[in-house]
């Protein structure tokens, strides 16, 4: 069950509580050969009833900080572990981030992008597969596979964490920034600021 066609995922109903709670299935936005991957949670209530992942303060947050260094949102793709809004925005159980992995894979494969940005700990927990500190390990870089193939996973805060403790502020955007150096996307020559590496 649950068919994936140009990187959207059309029909799913292998979690059941998420059927119930979603209006739609989220897919990822961008273009399908973007250079970075930002690889968020799951969907809240603006993304749900929007039908677009990062559409609501935290995406303001991702949107600022991609500006900052120079890049726009349609120059990145932008998707979640899982594609359905969780009950009450409570964390995707692992049943669910296990349901919705090869979706999530699929679109890594297809995309072959320089490199994955994981927006928070759920994301980079998911994709590296272990525990991740992340306020501590934000910025540090990771090898993982699929199927054999190697792909980099920046580890990078969850923007919301900027809204309740602006101190992350700047290490989110040296993220962003260390995310456009990795991928070679020089936004930062027309970014209103060049911050200095980690
Ligand atoms: N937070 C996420 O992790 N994903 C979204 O799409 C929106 C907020």
């Amino acid at each position: 069950m649950g068919e994936m066609t140009d990187l959207c995922v059309a029909e799913c109903r292998r979690c059941p509580a998420l059927v119930d709670s979603r209006s739609r299935i989220v897919n990822g936005t961008g273009p399908e050969d973007a250079d970075l991957l930002f690889v968020g949670e799951g969907p809240g209530a603006t993304e749900d009833e929007r039908g677009e992942p990062f559409v609501g303060r935290s995406g303001s947050v991702l949107d600022d900080g991609l500006r900052a260094v120079g890049l726009a949102r349609e120059d990145v793709r932008i998707t979640n572990c899982v594609r359905c809004r969780p009950p009450e925005n409570r964390d995707p159980s692992a049943d669910e981030l296990e349901n919705c992995r090869g979706y999530l894979e699929r679109e890594i494969e297809r995309l072959d992008p320089e490199v994955i940005v994981t927006l928070g700990k759920v994301p980079s927990e998911h994709l590296v597969g272990r525990s991740v500190a992340v306020t501590k390990e934000a910025g540090d870089v990771e090898e993982i596979r699929i199927d054999a193939t190697p792909y980099r996973v920046l580890l990078c805060l969850h923007p919301a964490a900027t809204l309740y403790d602006r101190s992350q502020l700047e290490t989110f955007e040296r993220t962003l920034e260390r995310a456009a150096d990795l991928a070679g996307v020089d936004g930062a020559e027309s970014g209103q600021m060049r911050l200095d590496g980690f």
